[in-house]
């Protein structure tokens, strides 16, 4: 399992109440677009597709893992086996949209966004993209 210190808990905590997480998602979504623009072609054919809408959804999976941060496998379970069995999203890109969040989330809080508070999402987000490449076999 892994260990949270209180410090991480509690920044992790403050910060997504206190940040639009919708918002710092579909910023990191538009970046993962243009950065690596491969990854446009998963979601060429979904109806109804929008990136705000998908920034909800990604976001309010998020905060189910941010509400549990001592299980965030078990809250990843079915979205992962989503991405491999279903959409066949290549698990080595997860971290390119977790790295995106993270972009947005440090030019959005500059100057408060110092390397001990990069850690610690960098820290949740590895923890969140190991839960979703879980169910990869
Ligand atoms: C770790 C970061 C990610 C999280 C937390 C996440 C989360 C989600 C969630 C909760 C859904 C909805 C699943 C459902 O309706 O059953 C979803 C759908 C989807 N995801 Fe991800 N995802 C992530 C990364 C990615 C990446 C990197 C790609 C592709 C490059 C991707 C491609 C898709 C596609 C194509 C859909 C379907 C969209 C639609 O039908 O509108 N995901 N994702």
């Amino acid at each position: 399992m892994v260990h949270w210190t209180d410090g991480e808990r509690k920044e992790i905590d403050a910060q997504w109440k206190k940040q639009n997480m919708t918002a710092l998602v579909k910023e990191g979504l538009e970046r993962m677009f243009c950065a690596y623009p491969w990854t446009k072609r998963y979601f060429e054919n979904r109806k109804n597709f929008t990136v705000a809408g998908h920034a909800k959804t990604v976001s309010d999976a998020l905060e189910k893992a941010v509400k549990n941060m001592d299980n965030i496998k078990a809250q990843f379970t079915e979205i992962s086996k989503t991405h491999a069995e279903v959409l066949h999203v290549d698990s080595g890109s997860f971290h390119l949209l977790t790295d995106c969040v993270i972009i947005a989330m440090a030019s959005n809080r500059k100057p408060h966004f110092s390397p001990e508070v990069h850690y610690i999402w960098d820290k949740f987000f590895k923890v969140v993209v190991a839960a979703i490449s879980k169910q990869y076999h």
